[in-house]
């Protein structure tokens, strides 16, 4: 057997090290929340040991696929440890200093409390929610900026592995495109938030015109400072409703879209992928992001359950049991195939020529 190259075990061993703090902050920030604010703290599905090895082997295989997908040269093998690190050192301890508000508005069960400057009328009303029970909402610089470090924590550190799994259907979906020289590809991800995924498409397909869009100003603004602090073309970043997008029919050969849907109400699911399906080109592909569902990872659903027993997550119950492929054939989309990797799910789908 060939020895692992040392970036190879460099790449394992940030894992590794992500997952252990990731780990390590829970259990502290679960004990603090026993002494100081015990009524907050959810009742929870056991995890079992045998629970615990699939979750180890599922986070090995994503680690592995990871890896082999910057080898076989569909990113760089720099997207693995790009973050911006000491950015996040610094707003660590803001993290800590949202937790006794984050506990106090999961045990009064607060689950609107929106900046009062925030124009209601501007949002749809599912949207304005504590998700996660995150201060704020999605509607404040505060809680952009701890935002992705938020979610790193949550998976573990494996946030960024699962929104990778996007980029090698999206290259698939594209390729047809990038053989026509004369045509500039354009390229949208909906509800892109802090700009992650945007980042790494960038990396993967540095040819291709960047748009983004989003509900939340606050978020777009942080994508942009993140964007702009690195080399690369301009993104378009766009505030608006995935529901309802400002932008003419037929103008994308590809939209991604990463952990929105399960967030959003049925209706508003099926209005997101009607407008999916508007905005593309024929022949462009729609490749899309979210948590895994029971059907096809009935062995996790304890996650599943806890995860919402957790967090506020209105509508993660409804999604887990949603069948998308049939909506996405609603919508018009065909050749649609699926994949799982950890807690992601990757569907991939194409509008008819
Ligand atoms: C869980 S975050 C995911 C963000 C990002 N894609 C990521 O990978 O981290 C959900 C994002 O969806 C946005 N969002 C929710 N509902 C939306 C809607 N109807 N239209 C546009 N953006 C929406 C939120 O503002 C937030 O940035």
């Amino acid at each position: 057997m060939a020895a692992p190259s040392l970036k190879k075990f460099a790449f394992h061993t940030l894992q590794q090290g992500k997952t252990l703090a990731g780990l390590a902050h829970k259990e502290l920030s679960n004990k603090l929340m026993e002494v100081f604010a015990p009524e907050a703290a959810p009742g929870k599905f056991p995890i079992d040991q045998d629970l615990i090895t699939e979750i180890r082997r599922s986070m090995d295989n994503l680690e592995n696929i990871d890896w082999q997908e910057a080898e076989a040269g569909i990113y760089p093998k720099s997207q693995l440890f790009e973050a911006p690190w000491l950015e996040w050192a610094k707003k660590y301890p803001l993290v800590w200093l949202d937790m006794p508000q984050t506990w106090q508005r999961r045990k009064r069960n607060k689950t609107r409390e929106i900046p009062r400057d925030v124009k209601e009328e501007d949002y749809p009303d599912y949207y304005l929610q504590n998700f996660h029970h995150q201060t704020d909402g999605y509607l404040s610089e505060h809680s952009a900026e701890i935002y992705d470090l938020q979610v790193e924590i949550l998976f573990n550190g494996t946030a960024d592995s699962m929104r990778r799994r996007i980029l090698s259907p999206l290259k698939t979906g594209l390729k047809k495109f990038l053989s026509e020289d004369s045509k500039k590809v354009k390229v949208l991800d909906i509800a892109t938030g802090t700009g992650r995924t945007l980042q790494q498409i960038q990396s993967a397909l540095p040819e291709v015109e960047l748009y983004g869009l989003d509900l939340s100003g606050s978020y777009l603004k942080q994508a942009s400072k993140y964007l702009s602090s690195r080399s690369g073309d301009l993104v378009q970043l766009t505030r608006g409703n995935a529901e309802k997008m400002p932008f003419p029919s037929k103008s994308f050969q590809a939209l991604t879209c990463v952990f929105l849907f399960h967030e959003l109400p049925r209706e508003a699911r099926q209005n997101v992928l009607n407008e999916c399906f508007r905005l593309l080109e024929p022949g462009g592909t729609l490749v899309l992001a979210d948590s895994i569902q029971i059907e096809d990872s009935p062995k996790f659903t304890s996650i599943m359950e806890n995860f919402h027993k957790i967090f506020h997550e209105p509508y993660y119950r409804d999604y887990i049991i949603d069948n998308i492929n049939s909506r996405l054939e609603e919508s018009g989309f065909s050749s649609i195939t699926s994949e799982s990797h950890f807690m992601t799910k990757v569907w991939k789908a194409n509008k008819p020529i």
